[in-house]
């Protein structure tokens, strides 16, 4: 059966689950096996903030945070409603609507460890990413509306994805913006230009397709491959141009 976020792996039956892996349920139709992976809290091989917004394309967001786990990367979570509404509209995943439910879902959904994945309210303002001092290594806005691209490059800070991308800028860690809208206006573009003087990188979701991508996943590994590179995460999701193509 079509996996509701990416098209695969997904049985309809009874799984058989081999040694080191697990089922977890992600609707009442749709049931997933994946791998165990012991994870040791203590070696994480960094923090990535990632903030999911009400644009539409939360499939990157969620690929995103299931590579950043399974590269033992911890990762913080935050969600804006309107992308508790979108991710409704572009997936069958059910809709966490609190930021404990979206930790608890998504921890069991992509197999984190115990600690490796915390989820914050928007206002939620006592949540490390909030201060200079519980700073992650780098943000990724994924994907990002063009309210939100106006409040950061106004540094507004009136929620805590603005804050905390506010923070990540002031604190010169690696900002990247991914804003999909068609057209731009030029509001849009000044916007992302204001931010890229500022230091963000602007990474609207394009994919490419000399890769000649056949499935939805394909499209959607293609832009989180180009994420993971600027965040210096190790990937193999697409073959290196020049390098794995001979
Ligand atoms: C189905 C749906 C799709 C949307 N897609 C986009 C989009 O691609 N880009 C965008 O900038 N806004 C989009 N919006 C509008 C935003 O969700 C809206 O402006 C919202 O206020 C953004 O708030 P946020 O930035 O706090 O998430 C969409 C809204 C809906 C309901």
């Amino acid at each position: 059966m079509k996996h509701p976020l990416h098209g695969c792996y997904c049985i309809l039956k009874k799984p058989v689950v081999p040694e080191g892996f697990r089922v977890t349920t992600m609707t009442d139709k749709v049931t997933c096996v994946v791998a165990v992976i012991k994870k040791n809290p203590e070696s994480w091989d960094g923090t990535i903030t990632v903030a999911m917004t009400g644009a539409s394309g939360i499939q990157y967001g969620l690929r995103l945070v299931e590579c950043l786990l399974q590269a033992n990367r911890q990762v913080y979570l935050l969600m804006s409603k309107p992308a508790q509404i979108v991710m409704g509209m572009d997936t069958d995943i059910p809709v966490p609507t609190r930021a404990s439910d979206a930790q608890r879902q998504f921890s069991e959904l992509y197999n984190a460890a115990p600690g490796q994945l915390l989820a914050f309210g928007q206002e939620e303002w006592t949540a490390p990413v909030a201060s200079g001092s519980g700073v992650s290594d780098a943000m990724v806005v994924c994907p990002c509306t063009t309210g939100t691209l106006a409040s950061l490059a106004a540094g507004l800070c009136t929620n805590l994805t603005e804050r905390a991308a506010d923070v990540v800028l002031k604190e010169n860690r690696r900002l990247i913006v991914m804003p999909r809208e068609m057209p731009f206006s030029v509001i849009h573009l000044e916007n992302m230009l204001k931010l890229a003087r500022m230091g963000a990188i602007i990474m609207p979701p394009n994919p490419a397709f000399y890769n000649r991508p056949t499935t939805l996943d394909e499209i959607i590994d293609f832009i989180v491959a180009r994420v993971l590179d600027q965040l210096d995460v190790p990937q193999t999701l697409m073959p290196r141009w020049g390098i794995d193509q001979a």
